[in-house]
């Protein structure tokens, strides 16, 4: 994998030349890289707004002491779809209102984002403080979602969160994607991979097997003119 610093180089060059209204910032490789993303891309692309995800109190704090601040706090309890906080992430329901209070004295406004499905869970995120949401893994479940069929049925499948999900870092393996830090792992379904490298299945023959079966969804996708 192409390292973090060419790959934020790109990213710049792109900026530039785009100037997007909006820019994702999360996972910093130390938490003073967050500063300098958001002051390369605020001297970059002025206009460009700035949305930085943060999963713990202490990055919020680290933000407090930065000059050049992101436009959007994003907070993300560990209830949040994909990547997330391998090891101190924290419910949404007790970390919002903490980093709330800990934000109190800036005026950023912050997002909440985790486990948002509903009018419900909306109102108890503004409740506890935030002034938007952040949804994802409800878009998937959504008709207009484009995502494989499998995949959508596995996450409307997926009823009981507890039992049906797992935390591996096996399907960023299976993707041939390393680069991610350890002190993040994706919250992922269960799937027929997982259940197989678990009982012992190696990861070459896993690997090869979803290799066969993308080529397959391709060839298919193509037939429908959709490829
Ligand atoms: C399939 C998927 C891919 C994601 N990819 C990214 C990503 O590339 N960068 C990122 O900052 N967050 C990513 N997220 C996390 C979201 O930003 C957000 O924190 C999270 O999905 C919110 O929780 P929810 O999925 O329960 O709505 C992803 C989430 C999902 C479900």
């Amino acid at each position: 994998m192409r390292s973090r610093k060419l790959l934020f180089n790109t990213a710049i060059s792109i900026i530039q030349k785009y100037n997007p209204c909006a820019t994702w910032l999360y996972v910093p490789e130390q938490r003073q890289h967050l500063y300098e993303w958001t002051s390369r891309i605020r001297n970059t692309s002025p206009q460009t707004q700035m949305w930085a995800q943060i999963g713990t109190v202490d990055e919020a704090k680290g933000m407090l002491g930065y000059s050049t601040k992101p436009d959007v706090l994003v907070v993300q309890g560990s209830e949040s779809g994909s990547h997330g906080r391998a090891k101190d992430g924290m419910g949404l329901l007790s970390l919002l209102p903490e980093i709330v209070d800990t934000m109190a004295k800036s005026d950023i406004p912050i997002f909440a984002a985790g486990g948002i499905v509903d009018d419900g869970s909306v109102a108890a995120s503004l409740c506890l403080g935030a002034s938007g949401v952040v949804m994802a893994t409800r878009f998937l479940a959504s008709r207009e979602a484009r995502i494989s069929p499998g995949f959508q049925t596995g996450i409307l499948r997926a009823n009981n969160g507890a039992v049906s999900t797992t935390r591996p870092l096996l399907c960023n393996h299976l993707r041939g994607e390393y680069g991610w830090l350890e002190d993040h792992v994706p919250w992922t379904i269960i799937n027929k991979s997982f259940v197989e490298f678990r009982q012992g299945r190696p990861f070459e023959e896993l690997r090869e097997m979803r290799r066969a079966l993308l080529g397959v969804l391709r060839a298919g996708e193509g037939r429908q003119g959709c490829g």
